[in-house]
């Protein structure tokens, strides 16, 4: 059964602007970007083999696999190269400080 509810991921002010964070939410592992201020959370294993994209460098709103390389639209998911890869996007939501991610819209 998908799990709607709402779960905590990390706190806003361990993902300060312009840098990620890796978190493990649910049975799930997210990367957690903030850009300018705005927090995106994207699938944190990397499309090509898994690589731990919460853990790789943010530079400007572009997500770099620290494993080989591959560059994502971090608010988007979209890697760069190919228009066939997109990263699965969570819902996110701001609470008290908390970062809240939502696994499934379902
Ligand atoms: S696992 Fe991310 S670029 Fe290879």
């Amino acid at each position: 059964m998908p799990n709607t509810d709402w779960l905590p991921a990390a706190e806003l002010a361990d993902v300060p602007p312009g840098t990620a964070a890796e978190a493990v939410v649910g049975d799930a592992i997210v990367a957690l970007v903030n850009v300018n201020g705005d927090i995106h959370a994207l699938d944190g294993m990397c499309a090509h083999q898994g690589g731990p994209l919460g853990r790789g460098k943010l530079e400007g709103c572009t997500l770099t696999c620290p494993w080989h390389g591959w560059q994502y639209d971090a608010m988007t998911g979209q890697q760069l190269l190919s228009q066939h890869i997109r990263q699965r996007r969570y819902p996110v939501r701001i609470e008290g400080g908390t970062i809240l991610v939502r696994l499934s819209d379902g």
